[in-house]
């Protein structure tokens, strides 16, 4: 059992990741500022894991804050997961960017070297590969980011690589994900964007449960089997669960390494559409819209490397993908901020 730092841990992954940390039996520090999540989360980890959530309201750029949380808690890894997401807002507020992803993770990182904690789980993604020069990416695809966003992660996985090379008791895993979907089979946690969802899921379960009209879908005239773009959507419990593997891979004897995070196949949006009325039992309404700009057609992960370094490999289908988001969005139809206080 280790004494694991979750930066971010209030967030739509964080949190997922917090359960299946606890019920691997270790112990968990969360750290979040609400920036993007809410503290009705904790009230929510407090019942499903059965105990008072260990928890510090800080922002990672806050070098003051970081330093007493590493000083009152003696942290043995930390899985850092605080950071901003959206692919348009990146291109319009790009310094934030940069601030909080590549700002707050060096912090976190100085923090960490001043206080002997030398492990370290990188949340980065599949849009590091940019362009596909080969399907499916493997860790040795090459790097092009096509966004602020991703140059943000790409550069997050500089600063880990060089501060690895300085030290050779540092141990990063460098985890990419692809589509994270889904939610915790108890439909007490799940995704809660604020605003319009930027990501088909939500968007997708919030017109099941009639906050919004209807989908539109960007583009059907891509070179795919129906014309809609094609992603490896990943139940975000078995992301959860990569995590755990992850951490337990690095308190072992596994050095630094470099994972996708995916399904192996890819579904197009017609099939989550599809899938997502049979688990909800409601039409979801439809239009064609343009292509979205910057948009891929289709990638999906090569997701050996995990199964051979991790021994994990994604258990969750589809079907459980939109059961278990449908439980969490049709018992919190507004989300976490409805819940009373
Ligand atoms: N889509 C729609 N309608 C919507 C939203 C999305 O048709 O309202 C389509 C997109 O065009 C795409 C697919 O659904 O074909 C998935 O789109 P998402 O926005 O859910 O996910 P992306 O693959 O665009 O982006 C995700 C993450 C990013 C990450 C990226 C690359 O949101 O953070 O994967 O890994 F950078």
């Amino acid at each position: 059992m280790a004494k694991i730092l979750l930066t971010g841990a209030t967030g739509y992954i964080g949190s997922h990741t917090w359960v299946a940390l606890k019920a691997a039996g270790h112990d968990v520090v969360g750290v979040d500022n609400f920036s993007n999540s809410a503290p009705e989360v904790l009230n929510r980890l407090a019942a499903l894991t059965g105990s008072a959530p260990t928890f510090e309201n800080a922002d990672i750029c806050d070098a003051g804050a970081l330093k007493r949380i590493f000083v009152r808690h003696g942290v043995d890894a930390v899985v850092h997961f605080a950071a901003f997401k959206a692919v348009g807002e990146s291109a319009a507020k790009p310094l934030e960017y940069y601030r909080n992803n590549v700002g707050g993770l060096v912090a976190v990182c100085q923090a960490m070297q001043q206080h002997g904690c030398r492990h370290f789980v990188f949340s980065s993604s599949a849009t590091v590969y940019g362009e596909p020069v080969f399907l499916p990416y493997t860790e040795a695809h090459p790097l092009s980011p096509m966004n602020v966003y991703g140059q943000t992660k790409l550069m997050g996985e500089q600063v880990l690589r060089d501060w690895a090379a300085s030290d050779a008791a540092v141990r990063v895993a460098f985890l990419r994900y692809f589509n994270p979907v889904g939610a915790h089979e108890s439909g007490q946690i799940g995704e809660d964007p604020r605003g319009v969802p930027n990501n088909l899921m939500p968007f997708v379960a919030q017109v099941a449960v009639g906050r919004r009209p209807h989908l539109s879908i960007f583009g059907n005239d891509y070179e795919t089997p129906d014309g809609t773009g094609v992603r490896d959507y990943i139940h975000v419990m078995d992301l959860a669960e990569g995590h755990v593997a992850a951490v337990d891979a690095l308190l072992g004897d596994a050095g630094t390494f470099t994972v996708n995070l995916g399904t192996g196949s890819g579904q197009s949006v017609l099939d989550v559409v599809k899938a997502y009325e049979r688990a909800s039992g409601r039409p979801i309404a439809y239009q064609f819209s343009p292509r979205r700009p910057g948009d891929l057609p289709a990638y999906w992960a090569d997701a050996s490397l995990a199964k051979q370094l991790l021994h994990w490999e994604a258990r969750r289908g589809l079907d459980t993908i939109c059961a278990d988001s449908w439980r969490w969005q049709s018992l919190n139809p507004q989300g976490f901020e409805a819940t009373p206080a």
